[in-house]
């Protein structure tokens, strides 16, 4: 029977002992942060989409997505978009996104159980705010909202998905997650929604911080 390991594992000189399996994974989600990505219908309206393979370089967002998923389709004719980053207390409404897709007719390559929907935002309890230099909205109630265009759109190697390089116009934060005073996020403030094996996680307590941090944990008031 599984049982847990302890969190966090052991430190690197007791791993010495540890054994390591060869296995073929299905997946191989190790755990990244949830984005909420809102795009333009060809009608008009909005779709919106969990999406989990998504990071930052600089102020460009690399997004990797389903070939044949509205989002993608969306974002080929229609480059702007609200990269949303929701709480960690807000996977419910993530996962009630889960089977959906605004494509229709749902694509073949869509898992079993997926089907078609309009209203994102109503079938997950989601509100709108509107976005100030993209038509798509944010996501009400996300603590970071990134609005954005999509520079670039290509396929990847598989042939499957498609990356996209969104760059970032302009950025929404939560007062309650900014160091006040400055451009900084407090990282002891935000936690992302993690999507660990297809299981949410926030953050854990912090354990140290880079030595090029700016919000260091005993400077956290603006400069006099
Ligand atoms: C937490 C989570 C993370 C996901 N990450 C991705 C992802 O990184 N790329 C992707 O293409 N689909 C991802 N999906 C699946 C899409 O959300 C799903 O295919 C959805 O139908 C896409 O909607 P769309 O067809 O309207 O764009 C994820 C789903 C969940 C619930």
């Amino acid at each position: 029977m599984y049982t847990a390991l302890p969190r966090p594992l052991p430190a690197a000189a007791e791993a010495e002992t540890v054994t390591h399996l060869e296995i073929e994974p299905s997946i191989l989600y190790f755990g990244t942060p949830v984005v909420l990505l809102s795009t333009e219908n060809q009608d008009g309206s909005f779709n919106l989409a969990p999406i989990s393979s998504a990071w930052a370089l600089g102020h460009t967002v690399v997004i990797g997505l389903g070939r044949e998923g509205q989002t993608a389709h969306n974002l080929g004719s229609r480059p702007d978009l609200v990269i949303s980053l929701p709480a960690p207390a807000q996977w419910p409404s993530v996962e009630r996104l889960a089977p959906l897709t605004g494509r229709n007719p749902v694509p073949a390559s869509k898992p079993e159980g997926c089907r078609f929907e309009p209203d994102k935002f109503a079938a997950a309890g989601l509100t709108g705010e509107p976005s100030q230099l993209v038509r798509p909205p944010r996501v009400a109630g996300c603590p970071i909202q990134l609005e954005a265009r999509a520079a670039r759109v290509r396929p990847d190697a598989s042939g499957d998905f498609v990356i996209v390089e969104a760059v970032v116009r302009k950025v929404h934060a939560d007062s309650r997650i900014v160091v006040p005073g400055t451009d900084h996020i407090d990282p002891a403030a935000w936690s992302p929604l993690v999507y660990n094996f297809r299981h949410y996680f926030g953050l854990g307590p912090e354990l140290g911080h880079s030595y090029r941090t700016q919000t260091p944990p005993d400077a956290k008031e603006p400069a006099s």
